[in-house]
């Protein structure tokens, strides 16, 4: 089968890689990919959101099946233009529509949605410019901090977590009158603070039946001690001590099922990854927020614990036979450790040569912004690597991964030199 990967990140090396290994696979293409999927396929270089240039290529190359990496090309409609074209329509799109996307594209509706569906998560309530004046007697309704969310899609930058009253006032304003988040933001969220601990459920689903993937803790902000400003992620472990079986049959029963009743309910046919960001509330689930596709760097853990044919379990999502197939999950620990450029998440620097890349046993890194400049590797994203290593423990597992961490050089190298050990000594 050949296969059509999207995206440029260490989430579409992770597939890459796990893909290269199937059986079944013929040719593999990423676009646009980066310097550790030209490892594993064929790197093409047009934008994951130029449907047209995706279109020639699908064509051109004979791709049977298409793997959508990131949301935007999903919230922009990839899926639906694959549907509504003569050429495309029968070729297999992994990744919600248009109308799943909204899950993650709006937050009003990904709220509304899960209040129709009994699915918990925190109080809130929208606003638009039409009814900003009723804000602040909201916000003075709820115990601080108090949280707002530009419902639309904002680069990951759209979530606010304000202590006081006031403050969380004038933003509102902020967002919708001055356009702080752009259109984004012109309608906005308000809602409770959930106090808990945050960890991440993965589920692959045809639209009918569903697979819930091993869940993960990502490590959000840039500093050590989770200080500093919020990036996309810099690190990663799977399983969650915190999430035992009885917790994982709770989000199953309160939050898995009622998702995908309701999206059967509501005529949404999502085939594809949802990610569901949850906050564990002494030992009670609530939802902050749910995603249409895998988290990046959480897939980097999360895949390889998957020992079953990936591609095998994707064919069962576009043929709704999924039901039919069997998972396997190693019981193994999964640590990733992203390595990033000087200044990120703030302005960094591009094309920095890298050396050191070694791959063992045990450990694998990927490649999350890179691009290959004549002989070298060289650095070409804020995250540029993410190393995955197994091991029995959290412990024996990132400190291989910090051992290749140390072995990489660039200039401007940095990386969390805490990652799980807030999980080492759980329970
Ligand atoms: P999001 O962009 O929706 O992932 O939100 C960014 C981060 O804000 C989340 O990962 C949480 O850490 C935090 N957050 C969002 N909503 C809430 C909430 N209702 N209560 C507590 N923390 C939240
Ligand atoms: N690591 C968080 C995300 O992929 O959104």
């Amino acid at each position: 089968m050949n296969v059509l990967i999207l995206g440029s990140g260490g989430r579409e090396h992770a597939f890459a890689w796990k893909l290269a290994q199937s059986k079944q696979l013929e040719n593999l293409y990423i676009a646009p990919g980066n310097a550790g999927t030209a490892q594993c396929g064929t790197n093409v270089a047009i934008s994951a959101t130029d449907f047209e240039a995706v279109k020639n290529l699908v064509w051109e190359k004979n791709i049977e099946l298409v793997l959508v990496g990131p949301e935007d090309p999903l919230v922009k409609g990839i899926h639906d233009y694959f549907l509504q074209d003569e050429v495309l329509k029968d070729i297999p799109v992994i990744g919600p529509r248009k109308d799943g996307a909204q899950l993650e594209g709006s937050k009003d509706f990904s709220k509304q949605f899960m209040f129709r569906h009994g699915v918990p998560t925190a109080r809130y309530k929208s606003f638009t410019k039409d009814n900003i004046d009723e804000g602040a007697a909201f916000i003075d309704s709820l115990q601080p901090p108090y949280v707002l969310k530009a419902d639309g899609l904002a680069a990951g930058k759209g979530v606010l977590i304000i202590d006081d009253a006031a403050e969380a006032k004038a933003e509102l304003k902020n967002m919708i009158l001055n356009s702080k988040f752009g259109s984004a933001g012109n309608t906005v969220v308000i809602e409770e603070f959930l106090k808990g601990i945050e960890l991440s459920v993965f589920v692959l689903t045809d639209g009918k039946s569903y697979k819930i993937l091993p869940a993960a803790k990502d490590y959000k902000r840039i500093g050590v001690g989770d200080t500093g400003l919020n990036t996309g992620g810099m690190g990663a472990v799977s399983p969650v001590p915190f999430a035992d079986e009885a917790f994982i049959k709770k989000v199953e029963e309160k939050i898995v099922k009622p998702t995908i009743n309701g999206l059967v309910q509501e005529g949404i046919d999502y085939r594809g990854f949802i990610f569901i960001g949850l906050m564990n509330c002494e030992g009670e689930p609530s939802v902050i927020e749910y995603n249409c596709r895998m988290g990046d760097p959480e897939t980097e853990v999360v895949i390889p614990r998957i020992e079953s044919d990936l591609l095998d379990l994707l064919q069962g999502v576009a043929t709704q036979t999924l039901h039919e197939k069997h998972i396997s999950i190693t019981s193994d620990i999964a640590t990733t450790v992203v390595l990033v450029s000087g200044g990120y998440p703030e302005e960094y620097q591009k094309n920095k040569v890298v050396t050191g890349i070694t791959n063992t046993n045990d450990s694998h890194v990927f490649h999350s912004g890179t691009a290959i400049q004549g002989e070298h590797i060289v650095t070409n994203g804020g995250r540029v690597f993410a190393i995955t290593s197994f091991g029995k423990t959290i412990s024996e597992a990132v400190g291989k991964s910090f051992a290749i961490a140390e072995s990489i050089s660039y200039e401007g190298k940095y990386y969390r030199n805490d990652i799980g050990n807030d999980l080492i000594n759980w329970g």
